[in-house]
């Protein structure tokens, strides 16, 4: 019997008010416009306000999300926020969003953290549990408020990152070959430490000597990640192009991570296609983590970048160090 295809029926997001520029950071720790641009592309990013968690992100995205797909909370059996900063330790996310976008008590609702890879890994998952038919529709969410684990005073990661949300609908098709017709998810744990939070899980609680050290904060080595992220993005690109006999070419546009555009800009290199195939809002947002690649796909889609028929690719890598991809024929 012919698997069901599933298909994304809409796309929403959200961004925080307030927005941050390389000018305001330049004001509160030694680094400048100029080294942020040409290092990383970002030129501000949106961060939230105290009231403002993850999970009113997600439902802000979520949202706007079924109103782009006609469809109401009601419709929703399975909810999965890719988050790696919930509103809490516990419950999940997801179960915050849900009962404040007003979804069904039988929808099946849980978070996902694979990092910046965690809404494609969310995206995979959801897809399987419809057409396995024992779930109709779908949200996908990733949302992340990263300002409380960012080292305000730790210049060498403070200026990367930002806060925002995004998600899809999703749910199944009787049209053959159309929407996620693949996807390759892996991850490397034996470089968990290239980029991690130290202390403050159930291994080394939190304590007094720990928060002052800062080991409460996300920790990065940089360059390591670097060289890891562009390795293990071209991998999965590659994997899933040969999976499903397809050449780089034939890809209408790539919705990589927004973590980096010298990241993007090697990737391109390695796939041997120019940038304008490159989704790019990394200049805006900085690097969200999970929300990046549903705020990338919803911008793509809503400024004309996709059409029906259009091939598009999603690749992403994050702390873990996972990584993952997926091809959607829209
Ligand atoms: O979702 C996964 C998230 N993580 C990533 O995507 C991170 C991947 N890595 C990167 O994007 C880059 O490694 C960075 C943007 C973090 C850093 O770029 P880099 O070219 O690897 O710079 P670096 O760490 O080698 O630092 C070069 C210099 C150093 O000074 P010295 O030792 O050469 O005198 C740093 O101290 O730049 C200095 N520096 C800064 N200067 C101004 C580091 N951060 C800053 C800063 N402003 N914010």
């Amino acid at each position: 019997m012919a698997t069901q295809s599933t298909v994304i029926l809409g796309t929403g997001s959200f961004a925080p008010e307030r927005v941050l520029t390389n000018a305001d950071l330049s004001k509160l720790i030694d680094t400048s416009d100029e080294w942020i641009r040409t290092r990383s592309g970002i030129r501000e990013r949106h961060i939230a306000g105290d009231h403002e968690s993850t999970s009113d992100m997600a439902v802000r995205a979520a949202k706007a999300a079924l109103d782009d797909a006609g469809l109401t909370p009601a419709d929703i059996d399975l909810l999965i926020v890719a988050t790696i900063t919930p509103d809490l330790v516990l419950p999940a996310a997801a179960c915050l969003v849900q009962d404040k976008l007003g979804v069904s008590t039988h929808a099946a609702c849980f978070d996902m953290n694979a990092a910046c890879s965690g809404f494609i890994y969310g995206l995979d998952t959801a897809c399987a549990m419809i057409s396995s038919g024992r779930y109709r529709k779908a949200l996908v969410i990733g949302a992340e408020k990263l300002s409380p684990i960012v080292d305000w005073k730790e210049r060498t990661t403070c200026v990367l990152f930002g806060d925002g949300a995004g998600a899809v609908v999703v749910g199944a098709s009787d049209e053959p070959n159309i929407g996620l017709i693949g996807t390759k998810l892996g991850a490397y744990g034996d470089s968990a430490e290239l980029l991690w939070i130290p202390k403050g899980g159930s291994d080394s609680p939190a304590t007094t000597e720990s928060i002052a050290a800062g080991e409460h904060f996300m920790k990065m080595k940089g360059k390591e990640v670097f060289k890891l992220a562009v390795r293990a993005m071209d991998e999965a690109a590659r994997d899933i192009l040969e999976q499903h006999g397809l050449s780089a070419d034939q890809i209408d546009l790539v919705i990589p991570h927004q973590a980096n555009l010298r990241i993007i800009e090697a990737i391109a290199k390695y796939l041997e296609l120019p940038m304008d195939r490159f989704f790019v809002n990394v200049d805006r947002y900085g690097n969200t983590s999970a929300a990046s690649i549903p705020l990338a796909l919803d911008e793509a889609k809503k400024s004309g970048r996709i059409k029906p028929g259009d091939i598009s690719l999603l690749v992403a890598f994050g702390a873990g160090l996972t990584y993952g991809s997926a091809l959607i024929r829209w």
